[in-house]
């Protein structure tokens, strides 16, 4: 079996048989840890993150901002290499907020979004003065209003609008679309702008837009800078007012399987700063910053899932010790993933099996008709690009406790989240106690 370069991490390689990731025997690390096991490849983590920072350094004129965006994978030793590679952070919670403050991320380099942010959230964020608060609609503006009304130092506000541009991308993760969920309709643009340039406790600083994730075709992306300069135009005629920021978003699409595309983050950063420069040349505005919020195309590769075989029903099924609650995307998505058995990696693959979670439910599936050696209990399979939306979607689905996150570079293994226990998981669980306690109507 050959690994397909561009969807493991930078550092993976088969030696004697053995998958290696970070320098690190994924067998070995199997042993010590446990499976499931999810490792993080840190030179492909901060290689992505570097070459977001100069491949918009070197083709934006003006001045950019890369914020990774938290949602994908979040914990503090994730934030705090956020900080040192000198990225932002996009947090969409109060607890993803607290990361970024323990983890020492500039709160100037923070923003807050979501569309249903509630007070606490709302209010956590203007404490702590996070360089923006991306607003999503007219109810969280006139709560945001009432919040900041008495600030000495009023709070950046971001207005995310909905540019009604269906991204090319699986509905569940199309964001960008008249009708979606999240954004101001273009018709409730000015009314938000006129609110917030009027709010003492606010500052505008721009507009925002995200029309979806795992894009590949960049056409709408353009689309999407061309509505969010026009409507900057727009309201510069109407309120004299200019933006100094403007964000497309995120969601640069990345390769699950060998004849995907690989991420091409230097041809990204060209069509997007091109297309922002163009358009505010045509309009006339002054070039803002740029903000970009990758998420997945900076954690998908860097990530690794390994699972133990369980056993196998006849010649389809292998049964693995993990599956939809540590990675619901293949349930949720039909998301596909490559694989090798990690244990014997250079042996040639037999006819496919499909992959059983332990979760229990028919839908859980990890990966379906993938070409693997003849594989036995106790062989360790290791799924790639396991790096975004999979622990951070993480559940207890049959109080099964969540696996721990290894960070690995230069032959070294971290634990940066350790494994649920079992105290963990009954942690909230609060029996009944007084006189329901041990009360049973079963008469024999
Ligand atoms: N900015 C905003 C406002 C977002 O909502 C998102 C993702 C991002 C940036 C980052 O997008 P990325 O670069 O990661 O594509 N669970 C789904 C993906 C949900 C994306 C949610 N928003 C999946 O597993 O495919």
């Amino acid at each position: 079996m050959s690994l397909a370069p561009h969807v493991w991490p930078v550092t993976a390689t088969v030696a004697g048989g053995r998958l290696f990731v970070g320098g690190c025997d994924v067998v070995a690390l199997a042993e010590q840890f446990g499976t499931p096991l999810y490792l993080l490849d840190e030179a492909t983590l901060r290689g992505a993150m570097r070459a977001y920072r100069q491949a918009f350094a070197a083709a934006y004129s003006g001045p950019v901002r890369v914020h990774y965006a938290g949602k994908a994978l979040l914990n503090t030793a994730l934030a705090q290499i956020v900080a040192q590679e000198e990225l932002g952070l996009d947090v969409v919670s109060a607890t993803e907020l607290l990361v970024a403050q323990r983890a020492g991320v500039p709160m100037a380099h923070v923003h807050l979004h979501g569309n249903a942010k509630s007070d606490a959230e709302l209010e956590r964020a203007v404490a702590w003065r996070v360089g923006a608060i991306v607003v999503d609609n007219l109810d969280e503006l006139a709560r945001l209003r009432a919040i900041t009304k008495h600030l000495a130092e009023p709070q950046g506000v971001l207005l995310r609008i909905a540019p009604a541009i269906e991204a090319d991308t699986h509905a569940h993760i199309a964001t960008g679309g008249e009708t979606a969920k999240f954004g101001l309709p273009l018709a409730a643009l000015e009314e938000a702008v006129a609110q917030t340039i009027a709010a003492p406790g606010l500052r505008w600083l721009g507009l925002h837009a995200h029309i979806g994730s795992q894009l590949f075709a960049l056409d709408q992306v353009v689309a999407t800078i061309e509505v969010l300069v026009a409507q900057a135009a727009r309201l510069r005629a109407q309120f004299g007012v200019t933006p100094v920021e403007l964000s497309p978003g995120g969601g640069l699409g990345v390769p699950y399987t060998a004849d995907q595309p690989p991420t091409d983050i230097p041809r990204y950063a060209q069509v997007v700063s091109a297309a922002l420069q163009v358009a505010c040349t045509r309009h006339n505005l002054p070039l803002p910053r740029l903000t970009v919020e990758p998420g997945r195309s900076i954690v998908a590769r860097a990530g690794v899932a390994l699972y133990r075989v369980m056993g196998r029903k006849g010649r389809r099924w292998l049964h693995i010790d993990g599956g939809m609650a540590d990675n619901i995307r293949p349930a949720l998505y039909g998301a596909r993933y490559s694989a090798v058995l990690a244990n014997r990696a250079d042996e040639p693959a037999c006819d496919p099996v499909d992959i059983g979670g332990r979760y229990c439910e028919s839908g859980d599936v990890l990966l379906r008709e993938i070409a693997l050696p003849p594989a036995q209990p106790g062989d360790l399979l290791a799924v790639a690009t396991a790096g975004a939306y999979t622990l951070s979607m993480a559940s207890n689905y049959n109080l099964v406790p969540r696996p721990a996150l290894v960070l690995v570079g230069n032959g070294q293994a971290r634990v940066i989240q350790r494994r649920e226990t079992e105290e963990d998981v009954l942690a909230r669980d609060v029996p009944l106690g007084g006189d329901n306690a041990g009360t049973t109507l079963w008469r024999d």
